[in-house]
This record gives structure tokens, sequence and C-alpha cells, in this order.
């Protein structure tokens, strides 16, 4: 008899815990025994905690199960998949998880996320076997071609960085993860920590043997407790099991991982200012040139890249890059693993290849606002990414087609707000975050965005002459946007100009016009 509840920390939030407990008890009092496994999430959050039974026709979940449903359905027949209300049948046939893709996480809610047994079983370490059969060179030439690019936000190609690194001569060169996850409405990262770290394991050791990197650090945000004692464990298990070490797979390759967690500024999170952070200093940004590709930690080349960049690794060297190019649209490649957040019936993670737009996102997928209300606006890409209109939900999951319309995909972060929103006062939030998180070395940033906070606020209480206010934040956007050295600075006008441009009548319409 096996029974799976997550362990997931969204899970964990709205209590799995005490749902395992009382499954515990219940079996007991029963006189049966059971195996209950705490995977990671399936990331259908509004089901959680979702309890799944194994029977003979393969998985049933229940869900969202509480503590006080536990008795009710394990009198219903639960452990033999019985009928009850919370019965959702087979969890791959729930519409959100049968519309995926799910190449990175794959196994994330299915296995326990430390067993080694669990990840060989679902395809884990098919990556790294042939990799290390291949000349480095061809491990990176596979992610050229598989047309992966950056998944921390920024897109740029991650082969194309791998053969930066591969081709600088050191003595020593590193690895780093950015797990520094600090967009607003994004959870991805610390769900496959959480959920399936091994892939993450196996992708940056296949990163290390790739450009020739004997060490690797996962640098995780102090907000993710779980992830950073999900990942410490899982390095022990791998390292012992010879998958980490001084012989990688019994090959002359060493690699070796340390987790280094964060002390909570977003602005560590832009990789300069991770790296001084990583190296023991205050974390500020570093200007570049010289790219951390050529002198990165310890002024040694360095290979820095998002948590699902690496895990999207393992698939493509295991499968064929040709296997993860095939999907997607234009230069964006593969899968992404979307955050659906803030005001949204259906939150959670949904990964699909490029091309869906953003209304089937939001509308068909998502299901519409939680609170059942219109909705009005949806900010893609973190705090520093553009509030779009329903006017621009034919905009594909796309990063050419967002940059197109003036927005970002960033970390593929979703957040939904209904018709009660005041895009006044988002606007200010995002200078306002802006001033908060600003790490002080640029002066459009440092004293813009506290001035910028100022002039909005006039503008909301209706003080001075509005046009004025809108032009000078006008103004003071377009100085950050070119003046700023990091995409703190340079990305807050994306929030500010959109929420005035496609929300002008928040911001008194007649103002606006006259800009
Ligand atoms: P960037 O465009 O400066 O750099 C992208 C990456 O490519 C960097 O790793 C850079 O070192 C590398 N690179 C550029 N040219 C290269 C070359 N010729 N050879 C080798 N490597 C090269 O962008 P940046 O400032 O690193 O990232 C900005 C993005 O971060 C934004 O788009 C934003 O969406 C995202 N972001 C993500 C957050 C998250 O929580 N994941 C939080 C905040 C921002
Ligand atoms: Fe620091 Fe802001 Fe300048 Fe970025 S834009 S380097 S956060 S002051």
């Amino acid at each position: 008899l096996r029974l799976f509840v997550p362990r997931d920390a969204g899970a964990l939030a709205v209590g799995a815990d005490a749902v395992a407990d009382a499954l515990r008890a219940g079996i007991e009092r029963r006189g049966l025994s059971a195996e209950i496994v705490r995977t990671g999430s399936r990331g259908l959050y509004w089901l959680e905690p979702m309890v799944e039974v194994a029977t003979a026709q393969g998985r049933i979940a229940f869900g969202p199960v509480t503590a006080a449903d536990v008795e009710p359905l394990l009198a219903a027949g639960l452990l033999s998949g019985g009928a009850h209300e919370l019965r959702l049948g087979a969890p791959e046939a729930i519409p959100f998880l049968q519309r995926q893709t799910r190449l990175t996480f794959a196994r994330c809610g299915i296995v326990d996320p430390l067993s080694l047994d669990d990840y060989r079983a679902h395809g884990g370490w098919r990556g790294l076997e042939r990799a290390i059969a291949l000349p480095p060179a061809d491990i990176v030439e596979a992610v050229v071609q598989s047309g992966l690019r950056g998944r921390g936000g920024a897109g740029f190609p991650t082969g194309i960085k791998w053969r930066t690194v591969a081709q600088a001569p050191a003595d020593q060169k590193y690895i780093v993860c950015n797990a520094d996850e600090g967009d607003s409405g994004t959870f991805a990262d610390r769900m496959l920590m959480e959920g399936d770290p091994f892939v993450l394991i196996e992708g940056m050791a296949i990163a290390g043997i790739a450009v020739g990197a004997t060490k690797g650090y996962v640098y995780i945000r102090s907000e993710y407790p779980h992830a950073i004692a999900t990942l410490r464990a899982a390095i022990i298990v791998a390292r012992a099991a010879g998958f980490l070490g001084a012989t990688v797979m019994g090959t002359p390759h060493a690699f070796e991982l340390e987790v280094r967690v964060g002390a909570g500024a977003y602005v560590c999170g832009e990789e300069t200012a991770l790296l001084d952070s990583l190296e023991g200093k205050r974390g500020q940004v570093r200007a570049k040139p010289p790219l951390p590709a050529h002198h990165g930690l310890f002024g040694r080349p360095t290979v820095i890249n998002n948590v699902l960049s690496l895990a999207a690794v393992p698939f493509i060297l295991g499968e064929g890059a040709a296997a993860y190019a095939a999907l997607g649209v234009g230069r964006s490649r593969g899968t992404m693993p979307i955050q659906l957040a803030g005001n949204i019936r259906h939150g959670g993670l949904f990964e699909a290849a490029f091309g869906l737009t953003l209304g089937e996102l939001v509308d068909e997928i998502g299901g519409g606002t939680a609170s059942g209300r219109p909705v009005r606006a949806v900010q893609v890409g973190g705090p520093l990414g553009a509030y779009f209109p329903r006017a621009l939900f034919d905009t594909p999951f796309d990063y050419e087609a967002f940059a197109a319309r003036d927005g970002l995909l960033g970390h593929g972060g979703i957040v939904v707000f209904d018709d009660t929103v005041d895009m006044a006062r988002q606007a200010r939030f995002a200078m306002e975050f802006c001033a908060i998180e600003s790490c002080g070395k640029c002066t459009p940033c440092r004293i813009g965005s506290t001035r910028g906070t100022e002039v909005i606020d006039r503008l909301i209480r209706g003080e001075g002459d509005a046009a004025s206010h809108l032009a000078l934040i006008t103004d003071l956007c377009e100085t950050l946007k070119f003046g700023s050295l990091c995409a703190l600075g340079g990305f807050t006008p994306y929030p500010v100009m959109s929420a005035i441009r496609h929300f002008p009548e928040d911001f008194r319409a007649a103002a606006v016009s006259s800009l």
C-alpha cells in the first residue's frame, strides 16, 4: 500500500504535514500498514494538499485534502481509490496536467525527491551517461543545437555561454547556479529543487564536464529553507553514489557541488552581484564587460545559469538536442515552465512548448480570476515586467513576441489582476520596489526611483499639474532605461510605462493623452 503526499513548501503551507499525520494515524487505527511517500508537488496548487494512492489502475488523486477530510476519505475507500467528492481520478487525466509537455518537470510530484532508485527508474542520469561518453566540445554543441536559452529571464543562448567558458583558458573554472528566484509570482526553481533535486545536480555535472569546471555552487535565497535542505541532502546522496566527487561516474572528471544561502537582496539575483555575494562581499553589481564567462567567480571563467536552464540539460543530452529543438516557435525553442499566480483560479506550474498565447494561458488554462471578476491586467516577467491589458492577450509566449510589444518573459511568471486593481498604485509599487532594492551603484536607480515614487504619489493625490508629472515620469524612465548598469534600474520603466500607456484612465486620461 503506497500513498503520496507532497512536502513541497506550497503544499506544506496549506497543511500537507497534518494530512500525512492524519493518514498515518487513520491507517494504523485500521490495523493496516502503508508507505507514505513524501513527493514534490505536481504544481496544481489550487488542489493542494493533493494526495495520491497507488492502485492496480495506476495512481488516483484526491484534493484538496484537509486533515479533517482524512477519516471520511478512509471510510469511503481512499486506499483503493474509492468514490468521494474529493476524488480527482488519474492525475495525468486532469486537463491542467494533460495539456502540458513536461520535460524539465517530468518527475516532479511523482518521485521521492531523495530516492536514487526513483530517479533512475524515471529516466534519471541518462543525460550524464551520454555526456561522459562524448568529447566535452560535443556536449557544448548539443546544448547549442537544442536552442536552449537562459531561463532566468534574459534568454541568452546557453550553449554559446558554455562555449565561451569552455574556450577560456584557466586553471580553475566554476559552474554557478542562480537559485535566487526573486521575481514576483515565480516558484519554478523552488518547486524543482524540492521535488526533483537530482535533475539539477545532473545538469550541473554535465555543465562541469562540458566546460572543464570541477566546482559548482548553487546560490539559493534564504527564503527557501525547504529547497535548501532538500538540495543539500540530495548532494550528499549523489556524492555517496558516485555522481559527484573526484571521479564522476567512474570517469577522470571531478565535480563537487556546494549550496550557498543568500541574505535576501533582490539584486543578488543579478549575476555579478550574486558572484560578489558568493565571494563573501556585499552583493553589488559589477560593470560588464568583463563577462562572468571570462572573469567570473574569484576572477575565473564561470558558467552562471538559472536552475531551469541547467535542469533542462539532462533531457537535451539524454533524448537528443533535436527532440528539444523540435518544440517551440521561432527562436524560442523547447519548453518553458510557466508559473500562473496572483488572482487566478487555477494557479500553478504549467510547462509547455513556447507559442501559447497569453489569453490561452490566463483564460483557458488558468480559468480566469480566483475572485470571479474580469481580468484587467496581467504582469509577465516579475516586478520588472510589463503590464499587459486584455487587448494584448493574443501575444504568443515567445521571447521575441513579448519584446516586440515592450514586454518580457523574464522567468516565466504571470501575475493576474482583476478589475479592482489600481494601475497608478501598481506603477508606484514598481518605482518603490526599485528604490528599496537598488544596490546604490548608479544614480538614476538609487535617487531617481525615490524621486519617481514621490512624483507618482503627487499624481495619485491630485497635487499640481498631472501632465507635467507624467512628462517627468516619462523622462525619468528614459534615463533609467538607458543609464542603469543592470536590469533592476533598466527594466523598472517596463511596469511603470506599460501601466501608463495601457491604463491611462487610472492616471487621469487627459494628462496621458497630452504626452
Ligand atoms: P544580460 O542580457 O546582460 O545577460 C544575459 C546572460 O548572457 C548573462 O549571463 C551574460 O553574462 C551572458 N552573456 C551575454 N553576452 C555573452 C557572451 N557574448 N558570451 C557569453 N555570455 C554572454 O541580462 P541579465 O542582466 O543577466 O539578466 C536580466 C534578466 O534577468 C531580465 O530579463 C529579467 O527578466 C531577469 N530577472 C530574473 C529574475 C529571477 O527571479 N529569475 C529576477 C530579476 C530579473
Ligand atoms: Fe545597482 Fe540599480 Fe545600478 Fe542595478 S541599476 S547596478 S541595482 S544602482
